[in-house]
């Protein structure tokens, strides 16, 4: 691939394609340095008027298309409308100008799936399980024994962790904070990355507005993504509600709940926009090895697929030689998904992020961020920064938990293996067992309502296998533990 399709992404996109626009139609067909008034009339939705012209054979609609698009992106910028300048159009050719990402990615998204852009995208999306199972139970059930965060501090235990800290954060000013996030909060971001600057973060309010925002900027009716299955519910009905084709990668508890990546290439098609994984992984805790990333990565960037890679429990694997590289600092085009909820625990911050050198995915979420939280909560990013510096603190302390309930977990299981069916994480704080015997919805009732203990059956991930999540990263899970060993006992 050229330079200028492989940082479009698009294969069609051409450094060539480009050339013999320049040649062909600007310089021929516009030799007086002005449009052709019937050029001028278009807009880049009139794809029905494009197909008219180009029924006429002079010209392809994708020419017409990247042509259109062309001359939007000069009109953004000081030149005169109506005229073209061909050292502009050079410049962008050449990937020197500024505009550059930008408008390859709009013209990407205008030229690679032969389909009209439909605005506004319809977002409609089905309620959120897990959210509404939860707000049934989460305040009223005694002990959460399905938790997918780990355990959380105060205010004051975070204020704790440095000199100074409280009296700052009593004087921390209440204004609006920087659209993008605090930059000294997104400075902090960028340490936990290789290739990631404080301007590749965009701050969101959580792991969830992030998605929302993603999948809104990334794609268009009509597209197709391939989502890693089952999971977190929004990674793939934002994209549903938007009206993209989803196909559903699925993992199997007979594989350790692995990804099977013959089955992804079977799944890629031509109009492959996006890969949705979340490793490591909510409900499994299955984790990615470094070869199937490798994998995953190639795959990507041959085909001009962009990934979107859901890494909130990263930094939680059991073992930490497991770690994998993160996807933003793979590829530019990549983006990652980060939060404070998960891996620091930290979820009433509500401060999330995608990392990401994807120029275009970044302005357009930073756009549509202008219509939902405008800026994030400047407590929360006070606290959300002052939590960062001590993150390996922090983590410490989840990974101690974690390996400590793992082994009350394997003693468990091995105790009950005749009625569970036990998949040992690799990492994070959740895990998703089997009940081998009697049906899971009718289990997670009857042990919530008699003994206060709450866990999440599968089947609100619309999952069919009789699993359920638990959740093992909480100070009172060794008790929640004997609970529910005392219902299975009863
Ligand atoms: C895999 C995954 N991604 C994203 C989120 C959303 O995170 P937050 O609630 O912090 O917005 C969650 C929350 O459970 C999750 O499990």
């Amino acid at each position: 691939m050229d330079l200028f399709a492989k940082r479009t992404g698009n294969p069609t996109l051409t450094n060539a394609l480009l050339d013999h626009i320049i040649q062909n139609i600007i310089l021929k067909v516009a030799p007086a340095d002005t449009f052709p008034p019937s050029l001028q009339i278009f807009k880049p939705s009139d794809v029905t008027q494009f197909q008219k012209l180009s029924q006429y054979g002079e010209y392809s609609v994708e020419f017409l298309l990247v042509l259109t698009e062309l001359i939007m992106i000069q009109e953004k910028t000081n030149y005169p409308s109506g005229t073209i300048n061909l050292d502009l159009f050079q410049k962008i050719r050449d990937g020197a100008d500024i505009f550059f990402l930008s408008s390859a990615r709009l013209l990407s998204d205008k030229v690679a799936p032969k389909k009209q852009a439909n605005y506004p995208i319809p977002m409609n999306p089905a309620p959120f399980k897990l959210e509404r199972y939860f707000a049934r139970y989460e305040f009223s059930a005694r002990y959460l024994l399905c938790s997918s965060d780990c355990e959380s501090l105060t205010i004051a235990d975070l204020l704790a962790l440095e000199l100074g800290a409280e009296a700052a954060f009593k004087n921390h000013w209440l204004g609006y904070t920087e659209s993008l996030g605090a930059p000294s909060l997104r400075r902090e971001i960028a340490n936990i990355y290789e290739t990631i600057a404080p301007e590749h973060v965009l701050v969101h309010a959580g792991a969830q507005e992030a998605i929302t925002l993603f999948m809104q900027a990334a794609l268009q009716p009509g597209d197709h993504v391939i989502v890693h299955w089952p999971c977190y519910q929004s990674l793939f009905e934002i994209a549903k509600s938007i009206g993209a084709e989803i196909s559903y990668w699925e993992a199997r508890a007979e594989n350790g709940w692995a990804l099977d990546f013959d089955e992804l290439e079977r799944l890629i098609r031509p109009d492959t926009r996006l890969i949705v994984v979340n490793t490591p992984h909510n409900p499994t805790g299955w984790l990615m090895s470094r070869a199937e990333q490798a994998r995953l990565e190639l795959l990507c960037r041959e085909r001009g697929i962009l990934l979107f890679s859901d890494e909130v429990y990263r930094e939680l694997e059991h073992n930490p030689a497991d770690r994998l590289p993160a996807a933003c600092d793979l590829d530019p085009n990549f983006v990652s998904l980060g939060v404070m909820s998960k891996a620091y625990g930290l979820a009433g911050l509500r401060i999330g992020w995608v990392a990401t050198r994807n120029e275009s995915i970044y302005q357009k979420m930073a756009a549509l961020k202008d219509y939902t939280t405008i800026c994030n909560s400047a407590p929360s990013e006070f606290l959300a920064e002052l939590a960062l510096r001590h993150r390996q603190e922090l983590m410490a302390r989840n990974l101690g938990m974690i390996q400590h309930n793992l082994t009350l977990l394997d003693d468990f299981f091995a105790r009950h293996s005749e009625r569970f069916l036990w998949v040992r994480p690799k990492a994070g704080p959740i895990a998703f067992p089997k009940l081998l015997q009697g049906d899971v919805e009718i289990f997670c009732d009857e042990l919530v309502h008699e003994s206060g203990v709450l866990l999440l059956p599968g089947t609100i991930y619309d999952h069919p296998g009789n699993c359920f999540r638990l959740g093992f990263a909480r100070r009172n899970m060794p008790e929640a533990l004997a609970r529910l060993e005392e219902f299975l006992n009863r």
